[in-house]
């Protein structure tokens, strides 16, 4: 297979995540014959910096142009008050808008090895394993008016979704719950929002279409407690685009970090595939970030945009496996635990590629 992937390593620990899946996607490349190249390009900070807007044409162009997007993370406290404009998250509203990825599919799953020493009881957490199906190019995100009054002294969002929307990404969650199993839980707040009131509606009527799949309800406050309390209650968690960011974070939480969590963006040209982390400014740059979450974005990748489930699979089985052996990167060792960098982790998954072991492979 020969094939092009854009990466956007963009700022904070995102250039250093990201060479830890270029250098997994190298490896599994030429394990199996496949050419991959990888081009690299500026975006969010890093682009603003250069003198460019947030998201370069040259760097828009490169990702239409390529079969994938791998991107780091963007953002950055030194642009963080800028107008909207040239904040380095606007790049990334403005890729998902244009590459037209409506669904984010953000996996979290408890790896075997890290049910204990949180704060959730280890029986709710053994063998966990659920999807947020999140919507991703339209609600409060997205819909107009918004901004500030003349006098500056209010300003609005406009939460609004169209039947439309709701059904192509609902449809999605039921053909995703169709592969496991088969149980949806679709998050509103449809005691309080004319656009929950819809999205109820309209993924009620989807559910129609899919009578082999078990449908639920339920408000976002209780869903955000229950993802707590018994989190093995959920399957694919169905959401809007503001409540599916909040959800995941708290996924991240659950599952023992968010430096677990990769998503793909689907739905559109190509993929865009990202982990769910920010640019963790705290630990950028000292070698501490755990790239998990990126590296099992690349995974994503090879599945869903380049058909290599073969190649992902192994990807997530080298992952399963460094984790069993006890490697730990600083946001997952317990006390006492000696954790391993964002390079030696890395390195650690590599040595696991292709080794055959399965231990952990997704199912
Ligand atoms: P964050 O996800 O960057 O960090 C939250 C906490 O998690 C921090 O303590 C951080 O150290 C830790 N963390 C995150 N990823 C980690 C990893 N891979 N390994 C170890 N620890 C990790 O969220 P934040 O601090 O709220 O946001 C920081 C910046 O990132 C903001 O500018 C925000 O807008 C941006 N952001 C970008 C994206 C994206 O590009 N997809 C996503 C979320 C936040
Ligand atoms: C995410 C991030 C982004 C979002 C921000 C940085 C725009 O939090 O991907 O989860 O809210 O979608
Ligand atoms: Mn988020």
């Amino acid at each position: 297979m020969h094939a092009t992937i854009a990466l956007l390593p963009g700022d904070g620990i995102g250039p250093e995540v990201i060479e830890g899946a270029a250098q997994v996607l190298d490896a599994i490349a030429a394990r199996h014959g496949h050419t991959l190249t990888m081009t690299r390009s500026l975006v969010g900070a890093s682009a603003l910096r250069d003198g460019s807007p947030p998201l370069p044409p040259a760097t828009l162009d490169t990702c239409l142009a390529a079969d994938a997007v791998l991107l780091g993370a963007v953002g950055d406290p030194e642009f963080s008050d800028g107008p909207r404009e040239r904040r380095p998250e606007t790049a990334l509203l403005d890729l998902r808008k244009a590459l037209g990825v409506y669904a984010n599919l953000r996996p979290a799953r408890v790896w075997p090895g890290l049910e204990d020493g949180g704060s959730i009881k280890s029986e709710q957490l053994r063998g966990l394993d659920l999807l947020i199906v999140r919507e991703l190019t339209g609600g409060i995100y997205y819909g107009e008016p918004r901004g500030r009054t003349n006098d500056g002294a209010e300003a609005f969002d406009t939460m609004r979704y169209s039947t439309e929307e709701i059904d192509r990404i609902a449809t999605v969650a039921f053909e995703s719950a169709r592969g496991r199993d088969k149980f949806v839980t679709s998050v509103d707040k449809a005691n309080v929002l004319e656009s929950s009131r819809l999205w109820r509606e309209v993924v009620t009527g989807v559910g129609a279409r899919f009578p082999d799949v078990h449908l639920e309800h339920q408000l976002i406050d209780s869903c955000a407690m229950l993802l707590v309390s018994n989190p093995d209650k959920f399957d694919v968690i169905l959401a809007g685009n503001l409540f599916g960011d909040i959800l995941s974070d708290e996924a991240g939480a659950v599952v023992g970090s968010i430096g677990l969590l990769p998503s793909a963006s689907v739905g559109g040209s190509g993929g865009l595939f990202e982990p769910v982390h920010g640019t963790a400014p705290d630990i950028a740059g000292l070698d501490k970030a755990n790239p998990i979450a990126a590296i099992a974005s690349a995974a994503m990748l090879l599945r869903y945009a380049l058909g290599a489930e073969t190649e992902a699979a192994a990807i997530e089985a080298a992952i399963g496996s460094a984790l069993d052996d006890g490697l730990r990167t600083a946001d997952l060792a317990g006390d006492g635990q000696p954790p391993l960098g964002c390079r030696a982790m890395t390195q650690a998954i590599i040595d696991r590629l292709g080794t055959g072991a399965v231990n952990g492979a997704h199912s």
